[in-house]
């Protein structure tokens, strides 16, 4: 199918530049353009504004859309221009919709010790910090499924484990549900491949800035090291065969681009127990179509996946459901 791409640069307006100028340089992310019809704010508000981007500039759009809601600049709802015509974007946050639970889930304060808390910012600038880049509202998704999983039979995977953050985060609430199956981590160890045509924010090679051993460290203060492995290479050309003849329950995927996403699930998703989840991470993020091409096209060639849309940036697909 043809690739429609726009540029995202034209046509910006005072208010946008400034919204997306600081975000999008902190985040690595082309600046997208946005459809809108609200004033320009007056200068004072143009400072406080601008104080706010700043504040959340390691954050990712979904925490900018709260604060242009909360500056009351009014943008939530307007339509972005999307780099690929089928997959339309729009800033959204729900007012009334600000339960955070992972607050008061005391058993999570092991992990943000661990893991650079709050908020888990500051890792992609630096490599010596434990973390992850996955932002708190998708880890807790993980953290519900992943704790949730007892009484389903099968063991864990995560394709895309960069320095090993989500990777722990799923190593405790094993530990702390004792559940004793095992947890496989794959990564390439030398950052995204297959990026292609349908990737517009990645190129190959990004997120390399990690060892074997550091991945080991982090996992191993929250799981004893039989209970997990450590796969290096390509999933799944060079390492599905060390996870074949295993059934699984759950698997977080995160490798960022359309093939890497597509060849992964695929290759996973006829070992899945029934009743169990996998997780797409950067589904519907801006930036990352690529990865919500795959999801939508698993989708309607898998019958027996239930498909939800989180709105965090995540699809899951629940397996035993026949939605035909
Ligand atoms: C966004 S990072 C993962 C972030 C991580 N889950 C965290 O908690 O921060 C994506 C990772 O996927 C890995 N990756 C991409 N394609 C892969 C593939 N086909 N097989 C294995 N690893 C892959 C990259 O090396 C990179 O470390």
């Amino acid at each position: 199918m043809p690739v429609s791409v726009k540029s995202p640069f034209k046509r910006r307006s005072f208010l946008h530049r400034i919204l997306f100028s600081a975000a999008s340089s902190a985040v690595g992310k082309p600046n997208p353009e946005i459809k809108s019809t609200a004033a320009a704010p007056s200068s004072s508000s143009a400072a406080n504004f601008r104080k706010v981007i700043a504040d959340i500039a390691d954050g990712w759009h979904s925490d900018i859309a709260v604060d242009v809601i909360n500056t009351s600049v009014d943008l939530a709802g307007k339509q972005m221009t999307s780099h690929f015509d089928e997959f339309p974007h729009a800033l959204f946050a729900s007012r009334h919709n600000s339960y955070a639970p992972w607050l008061k889930d005391k058993r999570l304060d092991a992990y943000f010790s661990a893991i650079h808390p709050p908020y888990l910012r500051g890792v992609r600038k630096d490599p010596n910090k434990n973390g992850t880049i996955v932002d708190i509202y998708r880890c807790w998704t993980i953290w519900q499924v992943v704790t949730q999983l007892a009484k389903v039979e099968g063991d864990l995977i995560e394709v895309g484990a960069f320095r090993g953050g989500t990777s722990a985060l799923i190593a405790h609430a094993l530990s702390i549900t004792k559940q004793s199956n095992h947890l496989f981590i794959c990564d390439t160890f030398r950052g995204v491949v297959k990026a292609g045509e349908y990737d517009d924010m990645y190129r190959g090679g990004e997120h390399s800035e990690t060892t074997i051993q550091a991945v080991t460290n982090i996992v191993a203060s929250f799981l004893p090291t039989e209970s997990f492995s450590i796969e290096a290479g390509v999933f799944p050309e060079e390492t599905g065969q060390f996870v074949s003849g295993r059934r699984f329950k759950f698997a977080h995927l995160d490798v960022d681009v359309y093939q890497g996403t597509k060849d992964s699930a695929n290759f996973l998703w006829s070992h899945f127990s029934p009743g169990g989840v996998m997780v797409f991470d950067d589904y519907g993020l801006y930036g990352t179509e690529g990865v919500t091409r795959a999801v939508e096209e698993f989708a309607a060639e898998h019958t027996d996946a239930m498909m939800i849309y989180n709105f965090n940036g995540q699809a899951m697909a629940f397996k035993g459901l026949n939605t035909s």
